[in-house]
């Protein structure tokens, strides 16, 4: 097992920056996730820690030993692609066996491995198949079951899920978890999906554009996000925003937006002292925000443009004059295109970002997602 640190990474190719001044540090037996859209710099941030790409500047270390200048090879790492590799002529058996055998590791001791991988995999059945004989699902578990013969110190996977269908992708997400609690190995996962982010990680670190924008837990980067990338990029629908202002009336703050002042709870604080009133993007998640069918007297009203049903909840793109906004109703609400309803914004859930940076600009620390007597969430009647 290792302990990771990246110290004021940077790799450039040509005039192009991919990775600028990272930082990020692993403990031992942690299960990180580097979340981002495409092109954003994880897999070259991967593959530097691998040992396939040299950093331009800076520091890997790897149990507080710099590895920059030692090979893939010999830094005790497995790393399952997107893509992985399955030798097409051998059976499962052999392919899960094939490094312990180049390696010439003592046969019974690969077996005894071997037999414990293969039943947290549940691989029984399938090992004297060949490749082509399995489906994309068992592929990749072989895959990773191959990567866990080799016990590293190390495990990173890039999109190992990205080309499983949905009910696979949730399945083996799962058996990740699952995996991962009964072998602790410091992990490495590279993914652009903020759900697999949000339920496999312990940490999620947030890049775009080549820069680590947040490091923090799941619920972390969900509650409390740094900046309004972080805000927009994790959790779905993501996260509504709307001009508004900030400002504070009798020593109390207030967030005026679609033409409503609402008052902000007495634990909101500023990061940082801030001249008010101050032009601000307001954030707020579609789930907290409450909707009140038929509600025309209600202090935010709008027309519904769009419904699309899931079953258990409906999202509703819904038309308040200049911006439109995505809300989400119990899937039991009777809504149609053209009603018109009423909307209550959850003041605790209310988000402001600097307009120009989109820094974060409300200190949550007062609000503890544990005390529930704060989180008065809004009761709303369903009028049929
Ligand atoms: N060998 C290379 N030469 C030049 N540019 C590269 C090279 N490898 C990556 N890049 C560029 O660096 C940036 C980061 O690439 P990277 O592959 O790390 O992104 P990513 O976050 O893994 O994206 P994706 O989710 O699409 O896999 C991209 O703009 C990419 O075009
Ligand atoms: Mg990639």
């Amino acid at each position: 097992m290792a302990a990771v640190a990246i110290e004021q990474v940077w790799r450039r190719f040509g005039p192009h920056v991919a990775v600028s001044d990272l930082n990020l540090n692993i403990a031992d037996g942690e299960f990180v996730v580097l979340l981002g859209p495409s092109g954003c710099g994880k897999t070259t941030s991967l593959r530097m820690l691998a040992g396939l790409e040299r950093p331009s500047a800076g520091l890997i270390k790897i149990d507080d030993a710099v590895v920059n200048d030692v090979p893939a090879g010999k830094r005790d790492i497995a790393m399952v692609f997107q893509s992985y590799a399955l030798y097409p002529h051998m059976s499962v058996r052999r392919n899960l066996t094939f490094g312990p055998r180049i390696r010439r590791e003592d046969k019974a001791a690969t077996e005894r491995a071997l037999g414990e991988v293969v039943a947290v995999l549940g691989l029984e059945a399938l090992l004297d198949r060949r490749p082509n004989q399995l489906s994309g699902g068992q592929r990749q578990r072989v895959a990773l079951g191959r990567a866990m013969l080799r016990r590293p110190k190390l495990f990173l996977l890039d999109e190992p899920l990205s080309n499983l269908d949905a009910a696979l992708r949730g399945q083996v997400r799962a058996e990740l978890v699952r995996l991962h609690r009964q072998f602790p190995i410091t992990t490495v996962y590279v993914t652009h999906d903020q759900v697999e982010a949000m339920t496999m990680a312990d940490k999620i670190a947030v890049m775009f554009h080549g820069r680590l924008h947040q490091v923090g837990t799941p619920q972390q980067v969900f509650d409390d996000p740094d900046n309004r990338a972080v805000a927009t990029f994790i959790g779905s629908p993501p996260m509504n925003m709307l001009p508004g202002t900030l400002s504070a009336e009798d020593g109390s703050l207030g967030i005026t937006c679609l033409e409503t002042t609402i008052p902000l709870p007495a634990w909101v604080a500023l990061r940082k002292p801030q001249p008010l009133p101050l032009p601000i993007s307001v954030g707020i998640r579609a789930t907290d925000i409450a909707i009140t069918p038929g509600a025309a007297d209600a202090m935010i009203s709008g027309r519904i443009d769009v419904v699309e049903p899931m079953g258990a909840e409906i999202f509703l793109t819904i038309d308040c004059g200049s911006q439109s906004l995505i809300c989400r109703a119990p899937g039991r609400f009777r809504l149609r295109a053209g009603e018109t309803v009423g909307l209550a914004f959850d003041a605790n859930h209310l988000y402001a970002f600097d307009p120009e940076t989109g820094e974060a600009l409300i200190d949550r620390s007062g609000w503890s997602a544990g005390d529930l007597q704060r989180d008065h969430r809004l009761e709303v009647t369903h009028h049929a």
